[in-house]
């Protein structure tokens, strides 16, 4: 049993079937990735699994409870947390700022901007924000306004609002997506150092495979919103029908 089960998941927009019969079992403590054509439906099935979508059929457990029916909150206080394919990120707070906001939001289950400044000042979140800081390298941008940052520093600092909730599962919608090579390579290094040192899960979707066979030891290729392969990294690269379902990408 994975931490993450996904069974017979469906989910139609429309005349559009965005994916059917989606299996999925991602195991504790592996970095699994899900990779696909643009428009295989990866973005709808991580949509599925942090309640901001509900499918249509099938099942989608977290540690043996499900998250279907839950709130977007309820689901992130139970574990998982999620970075996504859009930065989303305050750019007018500082990035201080923005990374008290999910430690406050993960207490209280919302977050409103005027309690943030009373919050911060109580025990304990201030200081783990700072130590999230650190851990990210971030400490010397803390006053910077958060849109002022590089885009590899804006993914480094949602990344970290992510791991200051301590979550189980961490989501990662195309985490590279648009960086320059080197920007890469540093968020693939994050993700290494927090995969190897936290007691943590990670889910990566992504376009890039220098991303994917440099993190991941699980793929599951998705292709027109069903999975096509699920295997290691190693059977994936030579596999036809990966390739097949590249076609006109790099594989
Ligand atoms: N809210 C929606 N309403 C209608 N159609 C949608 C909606 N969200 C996604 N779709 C459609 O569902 C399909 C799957 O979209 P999705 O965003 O999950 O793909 P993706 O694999 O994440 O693609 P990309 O690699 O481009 O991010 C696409 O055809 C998309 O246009
Ligand atoms: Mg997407």
């Amino acid at each position: 049993m994975g931490i993450l089960e996904v069974k017979n998941v469906g989910k139609r927009f429309g005349g559009l079937q965005a994916l059917s019969d989606v299996n999925l079992s991602v195991k504790e403590n592996s970095v699994h990735a899900i990779i696909g054509p643009n428009g295989a439906g990866k973005s709808t099935l991580l949509n599925c699994l942090v309640g901001k979508l509900i499918p249509d059929t099938g099942s989608v457990m977290f540690d043996g409870q499900s998250v279907l029916g839950r709130a977007p909150y309820e689901i992130n206080q139970m574990g998982i947390s999620r970075v996504f394919q859009t930065p989303e990120i305050f750019g007018d707070l500082t990035v201080m700022e923005n990374m008290l906001i999910p430690i406050f939001a993960k207490r209280d289950g919302a977050f409103r901007m005027h309690a943030i400044e009373a919050v911060s000042s109580e025990t304990g979140i201030n200081e783990q924000a700072e130590k999230m800081l650190e851990e990210m390298n971030m400490v010397d941008k803390r006053h910077m306004n958060a849109a002022a940052l590089s885009r590899g520093d804006k993914r480094r600092l949602e990344i970290g609002m992510c791991l200051s909730q301590e979550p189980r599962l961490l989501l990662l919608d195309e985490p590279t997506a648009g960086m320059a090579r080197a920007d890469t390579n540093n968020t693939i290094d994050l993700l290494k150092q927090i995969s190897d040192e936290r007691d943590i899960t990670i889910a990566i979707i992504e376009h890039d495979m220098h991303v994917v066979f440099s993190l991941a030891n699980r793929i599951t290729v998705l292709a027109q919103g069903t999975p096509l392969v699920e295997d290691d990294p190693e059977n994936i690269r030579g596999n036809p029908k990966v390739r097949e379902a590249y076609l006109g990408e790099s594989a």
